[in-house]
């Protein structure tokens, strides 16, 4: 199959789409021995693509990561303040990118792949993937607010669908709880917007569940491979 040849080189890992575009202008990429400067070129991935001289390793091997993200790391590929990324957690040669984000102070499960096709599918808004959150809150959790929740709380408009509430852990010493809720929706920020909404702060928040995948014995900032199994499950949420 012919793709642009941007896309190949950024695929193949040696650097992002626009920087490959920069090379193709400056002249530094070969075609099967040709020199191309046209951005709008197109190649095959059995051609040979040279990059000054050298030949790119092109593999189209999707790679997929399950990580406990820790606290403070950013859920993008880079951030222009220099914070740490849950993409330099992991080691690849290959260009991973989250599915879906994880705000920077919230720990748990988060995917990480080179796999396009799969992050649309469960990124897109109907694609329904139960995510199970453990909040800590920091109050005890109402019977009034927990039956709220229960039948759908209205957030910016769209009532957030939950599937699951439990209240896990009181502390009424320290006056606050846990309560894990699984939801089937990706808008960012969403549990923190909703108990915000109903008066609560959240004090810690982990993502313990997605889809059918758990954080099993994984330590904070540690990852795993998924198995060809739990991807093939994963792309049962196509619609
Ligand atoms: N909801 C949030 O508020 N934060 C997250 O990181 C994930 C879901």
């Amino acid at each position: 199959m012919e793709e642009r040849l941007q896309k190949i080189i950024a695929e193949s890992g040696y650097t992002s789409r626009r920087k490959a575009e920069e090379l193709i202008i400056k002249g530094k990429v070969s075609v099967n021995g040709k020199i191309v400067r046209e951005l709008g070129t197109k190649a095959k991935s059995t051609d040979e693509i040279l990059i000054e001289g050298k030949p790119i390793s092109i593999s189209n091997e999707k790679v997929y990561f399950l990580l406990n993200k820790p606290r403070e790391t950013i859920s993008t590929v880079k951030d222009d303040k220099g914070r740490k990324t849950v993409i330099d957690i992991i080691e690849t040669d290959k260009r991973i990118f989250p599915i879906g984000r994880l705000d920077y102070d919230t720990t748990g499960l988060l995917l990480l792949t080179n796999d396009g096709e799969l992050t649309n599918i469960l990124t897109h808004p109907n694609s329904m993937v139960p995510k199970t959150y453990l909040a800590k809150l920091d109050r005890i959790l109402e019977m009034e607010d927990y039956f709220a929740i229960k039948e759908g709380v209205k957030i910016e408009g769209r009532t957030v669908k939950v599937s699951h509430i439990k209240i896990k852990k009181k502390d009424k010493k320290k006056d606050s709880c846990y309560v894990e809720l699984t939801i089937h929706e990706g808008r960012n920020h969403i549990v923190r917007k909703l108990f915000e909404h109903l008066r609560y702060d959240v004090v810690k928040l982990t993502r313990t569940y997605y889809g059918t995948l758990g954080l099993g014995t994984l330590l904070s900032g540690e990852y795993r491979t998924l198995s060809k199994k739990e991807v093939v499950e994963l792309y049962r949420y196509k619609r």
